[in-house]
Order: C-alpha cells, then structure tokens, then sequence
C-alpha cells in the first residue's frame, strides 16, 4: 500500500514533555510526544494489553504503560520494562510549519 502524510495535530498542542493520544477513522490510535521539542509519534496501544498509553507519564524519552508499569521508547517503540515484551509501530514525523504529519501506511 502507498504511504501518505496525514496531518496529526497543530505543534502547540503537543508542548515539550507531553503526549497527545490521535484518533483516526479505520486504524488504531496513535500517542504524539514531545520530547525536548522533538517530536516522536507510536502506537498508543501498549502491546501488552490494551491500555491507552496516553494515560502513563512521559518521563525523558519514555512513557509508562499505567496498567502493568512497562516503559516504552517512544524513539523506537522498544519496552524496557516487563511484561511487555513487544515493541510498539513507530511512524515517520514531518513537521510542516506548525502542524505535526504523520508518514501511514
Ligand atoms: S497493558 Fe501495558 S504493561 Fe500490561
């Protein structure tokens, strides 16, 4: 399937240290975060179980799966703390004067 950029939010909706969970019609949801005025987009939903990670604390580059306290990268998705032993789906971030696109599939 082609890639294509899909428009996220507006940058000032997602200020250094916070997350930003997405909704879109026909895929999963997606958490924004900003780390240090990077911005980082992955799955939202832990791969443990299915929590909302936008309901853990983002903590550096890390956001805390509330539920069972798996951490996950949101640089690469990668968990550092059990159970979960998946990494989440990363996506491609373009930002395009003050609005933040995604790269889907
Ligand atoms: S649901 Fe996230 S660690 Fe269990």
């Amino acid at each position: 399937m082609e890639n294509k950029n899909t428009f996220a939010a507006k940058l000032a909706e997602v200020t250094p240290g916070t997350t930003k969970k997405i909704c879109m019609p026909g895929r999963a949801p997606i958490l924004l975060a900003n780390v240090e005025g990077t911005i980082y987009a992955v799955d939202d939903t832990c791969t443990h179980e299915d929590s909302s990670l936008a309901l853990g604390c983002l903590r550096g580059d890390k956001v805390k799966c509330t539920l069972h306290g798996s951490w996950f990268s949101v640089v690469n998705g990668e968990p550092s703390e059990d159970p979960a032993d998946e990494a989440l789906q990363t996506y491609v971030v373009t930002i395009q004067d003050d609005e933040i696109w995604l790269t889907l599939d």
